[in-house]
């Protein structure tokens, strides 16, 4: 029962304003995108892993794996969820299929490593989640709250999601939508998307903030190899 990861890392990445895109920006010398594909491959529940990158960088990133045979290379497209497509194209005959952005390039292994379990314990759509610390209000276009959600029913979501891979695909054949979040797709077609236990250190680097934190995590753990995960 073969795991296939997409790890798309196809944006430009215009809120980090690095001048390379997001997911080749390095963290204590190396690039997001490769800390995201070790960090598949130390869970030891991957046996396959497409990367998904802007159409320009294909040759240079196949060329910088080598002859590494558990990883293809892909062209993204303009949205996210075009990106995530073109992964799925890829992903041959997978039974469950992960997708995990590169910008959670800290993400422990024992986070996808539980995805995987809980997939093959029989959930068809798995999603690791962290509390909110925030109280978190809804809005309208004048920026009046409309409403406060009780915050203990919230969940920050984060990256391996981790599908059946029949029913990721059929998510994206169907809905067709732009969504942030694959799970979003799913959700819409009614099957139950199960939440299991997140880890801070797989926040998404975003902004130039988020960069600092991530060195600053590495700089205090020597190679970052062996960041010592909140859990
Ligand atoms: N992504 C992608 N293809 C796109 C857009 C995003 O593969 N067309 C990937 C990013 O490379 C990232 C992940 O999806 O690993 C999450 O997206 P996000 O954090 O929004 O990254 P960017 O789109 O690069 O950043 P920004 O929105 O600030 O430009
Ligand atoms: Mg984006």
């Amino acid at each position: 029962m073969s795991v296939v990861a997409l790890v798309p890392a196809a944006g430009r990445g215009v809120r980090l304003g690095e001048d390379v895109p997001k997911a080749f920006v390095e963290l204590g010398g190396r690039t997001m995108l490769a800390r995201a594909v070790d960090g598949l491959r130390d869970s030891g529940a991957i046996d396959r892993v497409v990367v998904i990158v802007p159409p320009e960088m294909v040759a240079e990133v196949r060329a910088d794996l080598g002859s590494a045979e558990d990883v293809v290379v892909v062209a993204g497209g303009s949205e996210r969820t075009d990106s995530v497509r073109a992964g799925l194209a890829g992903a041959g005959d997978a039974r469950f299929v992960l997708v995990h952005d590169a910008a959670r390039a800290l993400t422990p292994p024992s986070v996808i490593a539980r995805v995987v379990a809980q997939l093959r314990a029989g959930s068809s759509a798995v999603i690791p989640v962290v509390p909110v610390t925030d109280t978190i209000k809804s809005v309208d276009a004048f920026g009046a709250v409309t409403g406060t959600p009780q915050r203990s029913d919230l969940r920050a979501v984060q990256t391996p999601q981790g599908f059946d891979a029949a029913i990721l695909r059929r998510a994206y054949d169907e809905v067709g939508a732009v969504a942030t979040d694959d799970a979003a797709l799913v959700e819409r077609l009614g099957v139950t998307v199960q939440t299991i236990e997140g880890d801070a250190l797989a926040f998404k680097v975003t902004t130039p903030h988020d960069l600092v934190l991530a060195r600053a995590l590495l700089n205090g753990s020597g190679s970052g190899r062996e960041l010592s995960s909140c859990e």
